[in-house]
């Protein structure tokens, strides 16, 4: 069983991005530039947006968080999206979910100019993707396809089984690794709280992703042996052994499924630590011009 290393990779490609930086500056070009939107207090949105500011400082990116309150008005967050889209500076920029209730995810996903949507969540991002087209494509599905491709894993013709059907991870990575090329080629599987003996799916694969956000759902008695396991939970259980009295698990219950793989992604430091790697090579591409070539 080979661990995939999303700690390694994520730093192994943050320190290509930064001398690629180097080189673009060199040239005369501009520094890459990541907003953040932070709306409210929400405490694990406020870790993932600083962890995103401290990766683009690491890569030499320019970053700007835009703190509001939680009272900010739908309006107020519209107009500083509105800001974002024509500032020529920001060359990409995420609003990061989730809102207050009293804001409509929907109404402002929409309203970012999908030329600068680095979280790949406009529906124009996600059907260029669909399609086969370049695209900004959502975090996690980029990151899980960046561990595929970085470990050379093969996956024409396999049987991917996908555990969860959101829009940021299940449907997105189940189109990508359906498509033509590599990493793709697979015969997929999309499955969710409706499927009929989920277990006996799962046992099919010979790639499975879970992202289901249920603590150590995928057991060992699932798992073909030799299969290829990507987790994409990040859950919190309770952990008395442990002095914050909690620690973080996959969807997968990982010592009983590890010995049963080809390659598994431990978390923490699997796909988490890739997704905002992801973030900084979308922002990268954003300042080179290189999704929205002809239009
Ligand atoms: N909330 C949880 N994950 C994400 C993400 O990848 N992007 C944004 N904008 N919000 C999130």
């Amino acid at each position: 069983m080979t661990l995939l290393d999303g700690k390694l990779l994520s730093e192994n490609i943050k320190s290509e991005m930064a001398a690629e930086v180097v080189q673009i500056l060199a040239r005369g070009g501009k520094t890459p530039h990541l907003a953040a939107v932070l709306v409210g207090e929400n405490a694990a949105s406020q870790v993932y947006v600083s962890s995103k500011i401290r990766s683009c400082e690491q890569v030499g990116f320019k970053s700007s968080l835009i703190r509001r309150p939680a009272e900010t008005s739908e309006a107020e967050l519209l107009d500083i999206v509105r800001q974002l889209n024509e500032d020529p500076d920001v060359d990409g920029f995420i609003v990061q979910l989730p809102l207050p209730k009293h804001i409509n995810e929907e109404n402002i996903v929409l309203a970012i100019d999908p030329k600068k949507d680095v979280d790949g969540f406009h529906p124009v991002n996600f059907g260029r993707m669909a399609q086969g087209l370049s695209a900004f494509l959502p975090a996690t599905p980029m990151g899980i396809v960046e561990i595929l491709r970085r470990y050379n894993i093969p996956t024409a013709g396999k049987h991917c089984v996908v555990v969860g059907r959101s829009n940021i991870v299940g449907t997105p990575i189940s189109i990508l690794l359906s498509r033509k090329g590599y990493p793709g080629d697979c015969t997929v599987t999309l499955t969710h709280s409706r499927t009929a003996d989920l277990p006996a799916e799962v046992r099919r694969a010979d790639i499975i992703v879970a992202a289901i956000g249920i603590p150590n759902f995928i057991k060992a008695d699932w798992v073909k042996p030799g299969a290829v396991v990507i987790d994409v939970g990040i859950n919190r259980i309770d952990d008395p052994s442990k002095k914050s009295g909690s620690r973080i698990v996959g969807d997968v219950d990982f010592d009983a499924v590890a010995p049963l793989c080809s390659y598994i992604t431990p978390v923490p430091g699997g796909v988490g630590l890739m997704t905002v790697t992801a973030l900084l090579m979308n922002t990268l591409k954003a300042c080179k011009g290189e999704v929205y070539t002809r239009i």
